[in-house]
């Protein structure tokens, strides 16, 4: 049978992950993973010790995310949501909840408008349930306007979906956008991802707007990307359509008790957020001193530099890093970010950063 014949027109539009750098990563894992946005310090000791005394209990199912109240008020307790249980869903990673959204909204025909660049999932998902992408086209410094969104609105608009902190640029759409974006008729999708790292959220929008929805997720400040935890904050309502798409128990035992027991250390997350902002920080001036070099400010866990001026290409900077023991992201080439010469560094601890300055510099010098 010709197989090709039989596949949907959505999924032929589909494109496959290219996910190799955390394959490298866990075979090489005697390398500093600055390349995947992750936090680089250990689980706080309460999450090994509660996931630890569930282990025993492997053989029985999770309760589903929507009675499991409790973990679902202590997220909304953590990121301010007054309402409280009701205005909480849970994805196996905000990468599933990427998936979800576009999958309650669209309709075949239907346009997503997302800024060029940004993660790069938003641009897969839409596609197989029929949407059209529109692109949102920043300047050169990835500075977006009001009007860069609202000239590509037709009829057919249905969601607008951006990170904030922006990934990878790692700067904040201004507020005031945002809330005109959500003065349109359209669904309005914000991926806090980075919140923590900014200290900014729109949480605070979302009684007045009841066309947003907020995603967050446990695998940056909070330090658990292995156990694939996101959350989607919205109003009652909306939560109660995204339900119905929600695969059942799409959330495991384990990363539910992981997941309370972190929230309820929130000193350690909070102490590993000061860290990685002052080593961000002192990075990004570091990197600013070396001639040739473009830092683009982040409000994130990451810095994107352009090192088209130095004429040393992403590739060759990240070699030399690799060579270093160091794994970090070429960008280049990727939705939005053309030309050979866009490296992402992953915030590692203070001394990894003043290492991996080091080495740009010393690189960058030799040309
Ligand atoms: C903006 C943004 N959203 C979501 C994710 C993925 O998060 P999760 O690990 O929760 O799937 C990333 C990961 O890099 C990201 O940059």
């Amino acid at each position: 049978m010709d197989l090709s014949k039989k596949i949907s027109k959505a999924v032929k539009a589909g494109k496959l992950y290219n996910l190799e750098h955390f394959h490298n990563a866990w075979e090489n894992e005697d390398l500093r993973r600055l390349m995947g946005n992750e936090l680089l310090f250990p689980p706080s000791p309460r999450v090994i010790e509660a996931v630890t005394q569930f282990l025993p209990k492997m053989n029985y199912y999770p309760e589903d995310p929507a009675t499991n109240k409790k973990l679902l008020q202590a997220l909304a307790d953590y990121a301010g949501v007054a309402g409280g249980a009701d205005w909480v869903t849970l994805g196996n990673g905000s990468m599933e909840i990427i998936d979800m959204l576009p999958r309650t909204f669209l309709d075949p025909g239907d346009e997503v408008l997302l800024p060029c660049p940004d993660y790069s999932p938003y641009a897969r998902r839409p596609l197989l349930y029929g949407g059209t992408i529109v692109d949102v086209v920043p300047d050169a410094d990835f500075i977006y306007t009001l009007e860069d969104f609202t000239n590509k609105l037709t009829k057919m608009t249905k969601m607008i979906i951006l990170s904030r902190p922006n990934a990878p640029a790692g700067n904040l759409l201004p507020r005031e956008i945002l809330i005109s974006l959500l003065k349109l008729d359209v669904i309005v999708v914000v991926d806090e991802a980075y919140t923590e790292f900014s200290g900014e959220s729109v949480v605070g929008l979302l009684e007045q707007h009841n066309n947003l929805i907020i995603s967050r997720t446990f695998s940056k400040a909070i330090g658990l990307g292995g156990i694939r935890l996101g959350f989607v904050l919205s109003n009652p309502d909306m939560i109660s359509y995204i339900e119905r798409i929600r695969v059942p128990l799409n959330v495991s035992l384990l990363t539910q008790v992981a997941a309370l027991a972190a929230l309820e250390d929130a000193d350690y997350i909070r102490n590993n957020v000061k860290k990685v902002i002052a080593a961000r920080d002192m990075f990004s001036n570091q990197l600013a001193q070396i001639s040739g070099v473009k830092v683009f400010p982040s409000q994130g866990n990451s810095v994107l530099i352009n090192t088209h001026e130095s004429g040393v290409s992403a590739e060759a900077l990240q070699m030399h890093l690799l060579q270093a023991g160091y794994l970090t992201r070429n960008l280049s080439g990727g939705r939005g970010i053309p030309g050979d010469f866009f490296l992402r560094i992953t915030i590692g601890t203070a001394d990894d950063m003043h290492h991996v300055a080091a080495l740009l510099r010393e690189r960058i010098s030799r040309g």
